[in-house]
This record gives structure tokens, C-alpha cells and sequence, in this order.
């Protein structure tokens, strides 16, 4: 089978976590590199969480460290829903593996130009990262196929009552990122809050090694989810990576999406023009907007339950 290459950019965090796994399970897609942003927690701790993931997995995806804050801005983690370690404090095992020495905005743009326009992106982060790597070399955004965002909203916001946190915690970036040109495709709050597990959904993968680790990882933060309403975990960063797998689970629209980096009071909202009689002059993003919830679950259990474990055959 030809695997789809994908680079996964990330803050793990605790849905980040899921979503590598979902990567890893997924026989159509490779998994090329996993790059880290401080968001969720620090960089140190996201960068020894991907490390950590990786073991767990038995994967030897190289690690590369990116931007320890946002571009112009003081950067805010995510303790309240992640933990202070990122992880909901569930214990992911010691590495002898360290992150690459390479810089990730660098190593994204060789395996660029490696995988000859073919390489898929997953920002599941603060755009920091993208939004450099995108500075630094400007034909970057003809070198890459898509580049699949968990982040923003059509009509709401999880940080703010405009944004969500991804977009927020580094506006500047997302806007380079939504301006570059590139091909997008937008998993936004309107169909990451379908994407959920439910208690006992979760409960059902507590049968394996790694879903009983992802049990008390998610523990806090299903109950942070419910108290907030939601019928269960809503596991953000996983529509982005299941998107590149199985497109079918999903539908949206394309449409213009810009952001907004200087107003107080919505700032980091991705203005979106879908539902505007006045519209952008270009539609440069696909906003995926629904998903088949039975779909997502039977895969995010899958690849918790799975006990596959195994390397890759990747390389940058
Ligand atoms: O708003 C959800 C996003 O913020 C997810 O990527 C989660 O990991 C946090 O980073
Ligand atoms: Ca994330």
C-alpha cells in the first residue's frame, strides 16, 4: 500500500498523544517526523512527552524541538486542562532517546523537498513552528501537499469566547500559516466537539497496556470536558491525522479564513466567511465541519487497543 508521509507538529498534551497513536496505527499513513511546540506545557516537557509517546509506541519517529514561545507574544500553557506535565500526570516510559539537534523548522523542510510534494503537515499546536518553517523558506508552501490544522472556529472559541487555543496562543503565526498560500484544511472546534469519547468508551480500552495509559491521562480532562457540557472527551487533535487517513469520515466546505491578530476582544478568532453574504477574495482553506462519531471512535479504540507495537520507516 502507498503510505501517505506525514510530518506531525504538535504541543502532547494529552489529545496530541492520541493522535500520534492514531498515526501510528494507521496502516495508509507514515509517519515521517513528530516536531514540538510549547503550548500544552513547556517545550522541555513537550518535547520528553513525543520521546515518551514514541517508546510507548516502539517507534523510533525522530523528534525535533521547536519554538519554546509564540512569535510576538508571552507564551501561556495549558496545565489547567493537560496537566502540569502535559500528560494529565499519567506516566509515559523513560527514553534513553533524546530530540534531534536540528531545528524543526529545518528538518521540515528537507523532508520537504525528500518527499517531493507528497509530505502532509498536522499542526495539532500553536502554529509557531509552521509559521516559521513557512518564514524561513518561502517556496515551503508549493513543497508540502496539505498542511491539516486542528485549530480554530467558524463560530465559537474554547480559550476565549471568539478562539480557540491553538489560534490564540500564537495569532501572528496562524496568520502567516492562513496567508502562505498553502493548501489547508481546517478541523475546527465545530467538528473536534463531535469528535468524543464518551466515559465508557474510554473505559473500554483500559484492556491494553496503552489504552489504560490513555485512561488516566484523560481522566482529568473528560471530567473538565463534561463539567463544560460536552457528552464526553472531545479528542481534538486526532481529526486532523484521521482526516488524512479516511477523508470519508468527514465533510466541510471550502471557504476564505483569516485571523484576526490585532483587536482585544477578538483576537486570534479565524474570521470565516461561510456563512457571510460578504466573502474573502479567495478560498483558501477546506473547513471540515462534521465527522461520523462512530468512525472516529471505532479508530481512536483501535489504536489504543492495539498492541502493535513497532519502529517506522521513516526518516527525514
Ligand atoms: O483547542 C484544542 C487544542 O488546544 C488541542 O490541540 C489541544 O491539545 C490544545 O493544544
Ligand atoms: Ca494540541
Amino acid at each position: 500500500m502507498n503510505k501517505l508521509p506525514i510530518w506531525i507538529d504538535g504541543d502532547p498534551g494529552v489529545d496530541d498523544a492520541a493522535a500520534i497513536m492514531v498515526a501510528h496505527d494507521a496502516e495508509n499513513l507514515q509517519v515521517v517526523a513528530i516536531s514540538v511546540v510549547a503550548g500544552n506545557a513547556p517545550l522541555e516537557m513537550t518535547t520528553k512527552n513525543a520521546l515518551g509517546l514514541c517508546e510507548m509506541l516502539g517507534a523510533d519517529y525522530p523528534v525535533y524541538r521547536g519554538a519554546g514561545k509564540p512569535l510576538m507574544r508571552p507564551y501561556e500553557d495549558g496545565a489547567e486542562f493537560h496537566g502540569a506535565d502535559g500528560m494529565g500526570g499519567a506516566t509515559l516510559p523513560e527514553t534513553k532517546r533524546t530530540a534531534e539537534s536540528e531545528a524543526a523548522w529545518d528538518a521540515l523542510y528537507e523532508a520537504a523537498k525528500k518527499y517531493e510534494g507528497k509530505l502532509e503537515v498536522v499542526s495539532m499546536g500553536p502554529l509557531t513552528n509552521i509559521a516559521t518553517a513557512l518564514t524561513k523558506y518561502p517556496d515551503l508552501k508549493d513543497r508540502i501537499h496539505r498542511i491539516a490544522i486542528m485549530g480554530g472556529s467558524v463560530t465559537r472559541g474554547n480559550r476565549t469566547p471568539c478562539a480557540e487555543y491553538n489560534i490564540f496562543a500564537d495569532p501572528e503565526a496562524a496568520q502567516i500559516v492562513f496567508r502562505s498560500g498553502a493548501s489547508i484544511v481546517m478541523c475546527g472546534l465545530e467538528v473536534t466537539e463531535k469528535a468524543y469519547l464518551t466515559a465508557e468508551e474510554l473505559k473500554s480500552v483500559r484492556t491494553s497496556a496503552k489504552g489504560e495509559f490513555y485512561y488516566q491521562a484523560s481522566k482529568h480532562i473528560l471530567e473538565k470536558n463534561l463539567e463544560a457540557g460536552h457528552p464526553g472527551f472531545c479528542i481534538h487533535d486526532v481529526c486532523p491525522v484521521l482526516y488524512l487517513s479516511d477523508e470519508s469520515l468527514f465533510g466541510g466546505e471550502q471557504a476564505g479564513v483569516f485571523v484576526e491578530t490585532q483587536a482585544e476582544l477578538t483576537l486570534g478568532k479565524t474570521v470565516c466567511d461561510l456563512y457571510s453574504d460578504k466573502q474573502f477574495d479567495v478560498k483558501n482553506t477546506f473547513v471540515v465541519l462534521d465527522v461520523d462519531r462512530e468512525g472516529f471512535v471505532r479508530a481512536v479504540q483501535h489504536a489504543l487497543l492495539d498492541e502493535k507495537t513497532g519502529g517506522s520507516e521513516n526518516g527525514v
